[in-house]
């Protein structure tokens, strides 16, 4: 088998890369490892910075996120019960950004390819990366129990975190930048009217909390738990009396609980792989990076790398620019460290498993007073909220 592109990984990544290629002319196949229907079980975070939100309309796949996305212009911070709204807009030249989430928009992404015909491989296992730093790299796989060899000109690693393309770079052609946090977040899903259409991130001496939603009759909290918890500790009843005492007023009244569709805990880790590019190997998302999801931009950030590869990828094959597959490696890690910074910063200031030092809850404080009063204070919050600029490649 031949392609020009090969993908690993039918994520956001691989599904937003490889529709945006082919609609430069450039062709490209998907292998995953998984199942289309396990890549769709994945629940996950779903806020789309606009740069995101222009990516996905010109892959075609911007209907059903332009009709059935909540529009948020605002966050609401709150500490110890105090509560402080912050207007994307004012302070953000006019953005906002759209609660849409990326089962969703993974499901789109699949029928716009689907309905381009273009070839994704599912349930595919053994894939292995050959060649990356000869101008013939090339992939081997199992498909159908037969071992098969794929023939391409450049390799997208668009595999996710535990994914085989950031491991088949040797070790000492990488580096690895790492945080784990000494917590988790505990995420219910309900079919409850969200308790605010603005998202909520409360700090609170017992810990933090978040409200977010899937749609208006669709909502998603988080609380901070240690790292030892367990789901089977948190039956829904605990886990909502938890969260109205996380949550300041009137949210604390006004929630409305039911029944959990889903709750899981997931782990706080802040990661950067550098470079991003081994010979035709190109990192992308969350192989190559992962933030903690308290700035939610996680996709987005997966969304910025497709931006840089897809618009370096279009002017090596149409206008023979090959001195700029060099370029992509710090492109994407100068918008990406800004974003681990800001993730960084969120989950410092507002979890209290953050530090035990009794100064730094007070740094905590003063850090959220200053931020949320002061006109640059919000701006860099909304700035940052809605997403650092992705810059044009000439
Ligand atoms: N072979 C083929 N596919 C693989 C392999 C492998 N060896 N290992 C992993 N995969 C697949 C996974 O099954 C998954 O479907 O790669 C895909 C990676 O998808 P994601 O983990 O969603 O990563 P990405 O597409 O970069 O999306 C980033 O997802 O994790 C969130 O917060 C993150 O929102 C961000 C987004
Ligand atoms: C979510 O909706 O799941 C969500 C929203 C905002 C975040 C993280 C997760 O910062």
């Amino acid at each position: 088998m031949r392609t020009q592109v090969a993908i690993i990984g039918a994520g956001p990544s691989g599904l937003l890369l490889g529709q945006l290629l082919h609609q430069a002319g450039i062709a490209n196949l998907v292998i995953e490892l998984r199942s289309r229907a396990y890549v769709l079980e994945r629940i996950r975070a779903g806020v789309l910075e606009e740069g995101t939100m222009r990516l996905l309309r010109e892959a075609g796949a911007g209907q059903r996120m332009d009709l059935e996305g909540i529009a948020d212009e605002g966050i609401v911070l709150a500490f110890d019960g105090e509560r402080r709204r912050i207007d994307l807009p004012t302070y953000a030249e006019g953005q906002r950004v759209l609660v849409y989430g990326q089962t969703e928009l993974t499901r789109d992404l699949m029928q716009v390819r689907d309905a381009a015909g273009l070839p994704t491989y599912y349930e595919v296992p053994d894939v292995a990366i050959h060649d990356a730093t000869t101008d013939h790299p090339w992939l081997s796989f199992t498909l159908n129990g037969a071992s098969v060899r794929l023939d391409c000109d450049y390799i997208a690693g668009c595999d996710g975190f535990r994914g085989i393309s950031r491991q088949s770079i040797p070790p000492t052609a990488r580096r690895e930048y790492e945080k784990v946090y000494p917590f988790g977040w505990l995420g219910l899903l309900a079919d409850t009217p969200p308790v605010s259409r603005e998202i909520v991130y409360a700090a609170h001496e017992r810990g933090f909390a978040l409200c977010s939603m899937r749609s208006l009759a669709r909502s998603r909290y988080y609380l901070e738990v240690p790292l030892n918890e367990t789901v089977d500790n948190w039956p829904d009843q605990r886990f909502w009396d938890e969260l109205r005492r996380r949550l300041p007023e009137p949210y604390a009244s006004e929630l409305v609980t039911g029944p959990a569709l889903e709750k899981s805990i997931a782990s706080l880790r802040s990661f950067v792989v550098e470079p991003m590019q081994y010979g035709r190997l190109f990192l992308v998302g969350d192989a190559a990076h992962i933030v903690p999801p308290t700035g939610a931009k996680g996709l987005n950030l997966a969304a910025s790398d497709v931006h840089y590869l897809r618009s370096i990828l279009a002017k090596v094959y149409h206008q023979g620019r090959h001195d700029l597959l060099a370029s992509y490696s710090a492109l994407a890690l100068d918008r990406i460290w800004k974003a681990e910074r800001f993730s960084w910063w969120m989950t410092s200031m507002l979890h209290r498993l953050a530090s035990d030092n009794p100064f730094d809850a007070r740094i905590q404080r003063a850090e959220f007073d200053y931020f949320t009063t002061t006109e640059e204070g919000r701006r860099a919050i909304a700035r940052n909220y809605v997403g650092l600029p992705l810059r044009a490649i000439d």
